[in-house]
């Protein structure tokens, strides 16, 4: 296609993510210019945007022809795999690309692969960002949430078009120079983190609920339904609801009970799983809901295991009649409140991770405009997020969510439905991994005195690797065994 002026912006990689965000592009009044080395993909995109209306999109087959469509400096996003696509991606069209150019990654890349482009492209003098997208396919069409980190002068030089491209809420757009380096992609992984733990949580919740509570698909569409009219507004919230509703076309009843029960996964969940452990931050609630989904792969296993248990003495039906009968509008309640309850803490383990990162590399990011940058399109949008903005803007070097005077309120109000949910879970014999993870953390991280210290002397005792006291200063060591001889003997010498 000839285009006499040249174009914005350019994108390369037309899978549906690729063409919903060009196309998003386009309608907000940007030209662009798309390309992709399979032709048929460009021929498709352009065919979308005469389709809406005839936008600004144009087509290239040639990467030469593509680079050159776009003005100067010029920008380009790239959407395809993570990992050794980018890297040719980035080789076809940086040979065409001249000092000041930009590219913009805007995949799940591993954030110090980005580090890594980032110095492969400076001798050139090339820009370069990675950037979060989250929203999915349908966040990249109508507006995801961006996290760009890299360049902030290539931020800048495309500033306006994601400021309109991105969501839009009450506080702006949901996007935000995040910090340099591989700064988005890690944010963007941590969300992905986050939205494990929510994933999981809400299963747990309806498993409870299900289980316990003997409710029908119906009755959950409903009650997630009246969730999402509350304190637990959010869009995993709303599409549980309509995932309740849908019929099986095969047979009788919801599809959701036809599905397998094991769940798939592409990666940022373990990472941010390992990240936190390389960083030393506890980050249970996440590490739960990964756990729970290596559990659900291990399908035939666990059907064998639950006959051998079962033939062992183990039955669910007697564990569920264990807990008796419970009043169900009580537990509806409470299992409101748990979830709640055991997302905060989801949420300070996730943002704790992002500030040991940031400290570490010295990023310098902004917690609560990340917490603003989620409020809209991307997956784990929610109502709750405009509160943990605003806890951070109170007090930016709030050590954990839940001593915000407004959370610890919150929390102190939920704790008691949260332990009978996760009491009565347990006694019925219905794993809560993530919520118990959450209500453990919880537990631990308020209580100033732990059992540490028999671990500490524990240590001394087989390692001789000291101790502090909590009653004078200096380290510490103790012959623990020969004086536990010498105490067993004086026992023995007065009896
Ligand atoms: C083009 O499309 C194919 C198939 O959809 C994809 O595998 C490839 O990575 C795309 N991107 C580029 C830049 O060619
Ligand atoms: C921020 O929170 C910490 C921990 O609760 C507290 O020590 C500090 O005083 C707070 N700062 C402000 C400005 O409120």
């Amino acid at each position: 296609m000839e285009s006499a002026a040249l174009s914005r912006i350019g994108l390369a990689g037309l899978a549906v993510m690729g063409q919903n965000l060009a196309l998003n592009i386009a309608e907000k009044g940007f030209p662009i210019s798309v390309y992709n080395r399979t032709t048929s993909k460009v021929d498709e995109t352009v065919a979308r945007a005469a389709d809406e209306g005839g936008l600004p999109l144009f087509g290239h087959h040639s990467p030469r022809e593509f680079v050159l469509s776009l003005s100067r400096p010029r920008s380009i996003i790239i959407l395809v795999k993570a990992g050794a696509p980018v890297d040719q991606t980035i080789a076809t069209l940086s040979r065409f690309l001249e000092p000041g150019d930009a590219i913009i990654d805007g995949g799940n890349e591993w954030y110090e692969n980005t580090e890594r482009r980032i110095s492969e492209a400076s001798p050139q003098g090339l820009l370069y960002l990675g950037m979060g997208v989250s929203g999915g396919e349908e966040g990249a069409r109508r507006g995801p949430s961006l996290m760009p980190g890299g360049s902030r002068q290539a931020f800048d030089n495309v500033a306006d078009i994601l400021s309109k491209v991105a969501a839009q809420v009450d506080d702006g757009p949901c996007v935000t120079y995040v910090g340099p380096g591989g700064a988005g992609n890690f944010v963007k992984m941590v969300h992905n983190g986050i939205e494990y733990g929510d994933m999981q949580l809400i299963s747990e919740a309806y498993d409870v609920l299900k289980t316990v509570g003997g409710l029908s698909n119906q009755d959950l569409a409903n009650i997630f339904d009246e969730w999402n009219r509350g304190e637990l507004e959010s869009f995993l919230i709303e599409i549980t609801a309509d995932i309740f509703k849908v019929k099986d076309e095969h047979g009788e009843g919801e599809l959701v009970d036809k599905i397998l029960d094991k769940t798939g996964m592409k990666g940022t969940g373990k990472w941010t799983v390992q990240q936190a452990a390389e960083l030393s931050v506890a980050a249970p609630t996440i590490a739960a809901s990964l756990d729970c989904r290596y559990l659900s792969g291990l399908k035939e296993e666990r059907e064998a295991a639950a006959g051998v248990l079962e033939q062992a003495g183990i039955s669910n039906e007697a564990l569920r009649a264990s807990v008796g009968a419970v009043d169900k509008k009580r537990l509806i309640d409470d299992v409101r409140q748990a979830l709640y309850a055991s997302k905060i803490c989801s949420y300070a383990q996730g943002m704790n991770l992002l500030r040991a990162k940031s400290q570490e590399k010295g990023w310098n990011l902004n917690l609560g405009e990340l917490a603003r940058i989620w409020k809209g399109g991307c997956i784990i949008r929610a109502r709750f997020l405009d509160r943990i903005k605003k806890a951070y803007e109170r007090n930016g070097s709030l050590p954990n969510l839940i001593v915000d005077p407004e959370f610890a309120r919150e929390m102190a109000q939920r704790q008691g439905a949260w332990r009978r949910v996760v009491g009565l879970a347990i006694g019925a014999g219905i794993s809560t991994p993530g919520m118990c993870a959450s209500l453990s953390y919880f537990d631990t991280y308020r209580r100033s005195r732990l059992p540490a210290n028999l671990v500490q002397a524990q240590r001394d005792l087989f390692g001789a690797h000291t101790y502090e006291r909590i009653d004078r200063p200096g380290s510490f060591h103790t012959e623990w065994t020969k004086l536990a001889r010498q105490s067993e003997a004086g026992v023995g010498a007065h009896n």
